[in-house]
């Protein structure tokens, strides 16, 4: 999970954190990153062609982030139900998004949508030695 710049310039990483944490996540690890342009388009590699990408690796680039790994049974699965759907507009009552989020574009988190992805995006902030 990743809490985008728009949550970290509101100090939403304690409301963000204390959430994931009572839904029985684990924090397994987590850091704080500052990505180039570049880097954000690195790591938003799926969306090449996206008619979206170019502003949402300004946005993603424009200030902090807060990239963690998280543990528990079924993880990908039950993030993505409570931050709610991309659009916090189409999201449901009671999500983070639905909660935090400002708009389709800042909409304050990022999950891994599959197990395989969140192993290339853990890779991407989190190497070997942890430091
Ligand atoms: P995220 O889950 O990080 O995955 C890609 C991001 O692109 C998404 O959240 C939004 O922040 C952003 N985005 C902006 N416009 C769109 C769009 N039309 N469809 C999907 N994602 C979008």
């Amino acid at each position: 999970m990743i809490i985008k710049p728009d949550a970290t310039a509101r100090n939403l990483c304690g409301e963000i954190i204390r959430r994931v944490e009572q839904s029985g996540f684990i924090l397994r690890a987590l850091r704080m990153a500052h990505l180039s342009p570049q880097e954000a388009r690195r790591f938003y590699a799926v969306h090449e062609g996206k008619p979206f990408l170019d502003a949402l690796c300004r946005f993603m680039s424009s200030g902090p982030i807060v990239p963690m790994i998280l543990e528990k049974d079924n993880a990908v699965a039950d993030l993505r139900t409570l931050i709610g759907a991309t659009d916090p507009k189409k999201s449901a009552c009671g999500t983070l998004r639905y909660d935090l989020a400002v708009d389709l574009e800042k909409n304050s988190v990022h999950a891994s949508d599959s197990v395989d992805n969140a192993r290339t995006e853990i890779a991407f902030f989190f190497n070997e030695s942890g430091l």
